[in-house]
Parts: C-alpha cells; structure tokens; sequence
C-alpha cells in the first residue's frame, strides 16, 4: 500500500507519516526532509536549493523527480510508501502516476488532511524536532514529554531545533505557493476516487485515529 498524505505547510503531515512508520512500518518518503539533507552536504546545488526554499518557492519538478524515482525504484520498499511532501503540483501528480506504472506499483489513498489556515503560523512556529531521530514536536501543542530524551535512548544527546524556512514571511509565501500550486492537484486526485478527507483541527491522537480508520478499511 502506498499513500500521499497531502496539506498545507503546517497541516501534520510529517507528524502523521511519523505514525505510519512506527505503527505500520511504512517507509516516510518527505521530498522536505530529501532537501534539507542536501543542504547540509555545502553543494553548489544546496545554495540554489536554500534560497528557493526560503523563499517558499517550489523546488524544479526535475530536482524532485530524480529524488523520487531512486526511491521508488528501490525493491526494499515497494508498495510500503507514504509520500510527505509530494506531489506539489500537477506536473510532479502526472510524473509519480508514470513513475508507479513503470515499477508496478500504485496508490491506494490521498489523505487530505484538512486545517484553518489560521492555526498554521502557531504551529509551525511552535515546531522544533530532534536533531537524532527528526521527531517533531510543538512547543505550544506537542511538547516533549523528557525535555533530554524522545522514546529512545539513541537521542540522548539531542537538541531541539527549528527549520530556517519556519519563520512568518517565508511561510505566508508557502502558504500562497500551496494555494497557487498544490491545492488544485486535489481535483485531479478526486477524479480517480482516492480521496479520503481528514479533520486536522482535532487533537494530533485524534487526528492519527481517524487515518488509522481510513487504512484499515483499504
Ligand atoms: P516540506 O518540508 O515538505 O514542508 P511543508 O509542506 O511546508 O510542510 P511542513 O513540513 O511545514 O508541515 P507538515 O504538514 O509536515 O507539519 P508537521 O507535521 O511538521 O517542504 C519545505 C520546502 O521544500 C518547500 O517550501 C519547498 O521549497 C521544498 N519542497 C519540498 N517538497 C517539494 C516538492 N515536492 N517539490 C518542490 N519543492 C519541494 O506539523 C507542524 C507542527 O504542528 C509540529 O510542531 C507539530 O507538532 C504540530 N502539529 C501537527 N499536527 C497538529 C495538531 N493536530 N494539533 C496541534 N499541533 C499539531
């Protein structure tokens, strides 16, 4: 079974997909978390990459791709992935359905998680995540619960961090490149029948419950 878990910045997807990994034992595919890795490595390439990104733009569909069918394409995780993160548009929707025909593989659900854009500036100015494991956290909504440790002891020597992207103007620019760019890809999912819409203004367990729900009737 293979997933997009789909919102706006903010909207709980890599809280959610983190679910899906301790839980089901899904492999988390966030094209984010794929960026920011290439960011650390000092490339010519992370440069360009890091004003993109601050400037809350899209990322070439060419970038992306690339990214994303050396993952597909990769046995050990066949049919067991949730896509955090992509697609962004309609050119990224229409080369993941060519990428999974090639490999054999398809998509069972988008999971569209659904918020008031209005609690989105707190939560992801709230967000901080371990340096270790990448867990998210939320210093308004989720904090941690051992402010030295996450469940496991590997991250005992953890920080908190926040994401250079994670400030108010850089999100107000995400916000209208997901209006612009990503929302609309949702008609083009809704066709095909594999939407499966989430209340993401409830509590996070509460929103994990109700994807728990929707997956177990796949
Ligand atoms: P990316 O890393 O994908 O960021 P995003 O889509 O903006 O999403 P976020 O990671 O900000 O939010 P999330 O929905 O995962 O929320 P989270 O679970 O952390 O992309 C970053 C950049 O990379 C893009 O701007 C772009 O430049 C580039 N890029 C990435 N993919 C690309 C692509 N495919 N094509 C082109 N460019 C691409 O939750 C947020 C906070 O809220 C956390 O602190 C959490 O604890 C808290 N929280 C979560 N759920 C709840 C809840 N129910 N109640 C209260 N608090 C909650």
């Amino acid at each position: 079974m293979n997933i997009i878990i789909f919102g706006p910045p903010g909207a709980g997807k890599g809280t959610q997909s983190s679910f899906l990994v301790e839980k089901k034992n899904m492999f988390q595919l966030s094209t984010g978390d794929l960026l920011r890795a290439e960011l650390k490595s000092g490339s010519d390439l992370s440069k360009q990459l890091k004003e993109i990104m601050d400037a809350g733009k899209l990322v070439s569909d060419d970038i992306i791709n690339n990214l994303i069918e050396k993952k597909i394409s990769d046995p050990s995780i066949k049919n067991n992935i949730i896509f955090d993160g992509f697609p962004r548009n309609l050119d990224q929707a229409k080369s993941l359905d060519q990428m999974l025909k090639k490999y054999d593989q398809k998509i069972s659900a988008i999971i569209n998680l659904k918020v008031d854009y209005s609690v989105l500036v707190k939560r992801i100015s709230g967000r901080v995540s371990c340096s270790i494991c990448k867990k998210p956290f939320n210093e308004f909504f989720d904090p941690p619960v051992d402010p030295k440790n996450c469940a496991n002891s590997q991250c005992e020597t953890r920080e908190l961090i926040k994401r250079s992207d994670d400030n108010e103007s850089t999100v107000t620019n995400r916000l209208k490149t997901y209006d612009e760019q990503t929302l609309p890809i949702l008609d083009y999912y809704r066709e095909k029948g594999i939407v499966k819409d989430v209340d993401a203004m409830k509590a996070i367990n509460e929103v994990t419950d109700e994807i728990k729900a929707i997956i177990s009737n796949l």
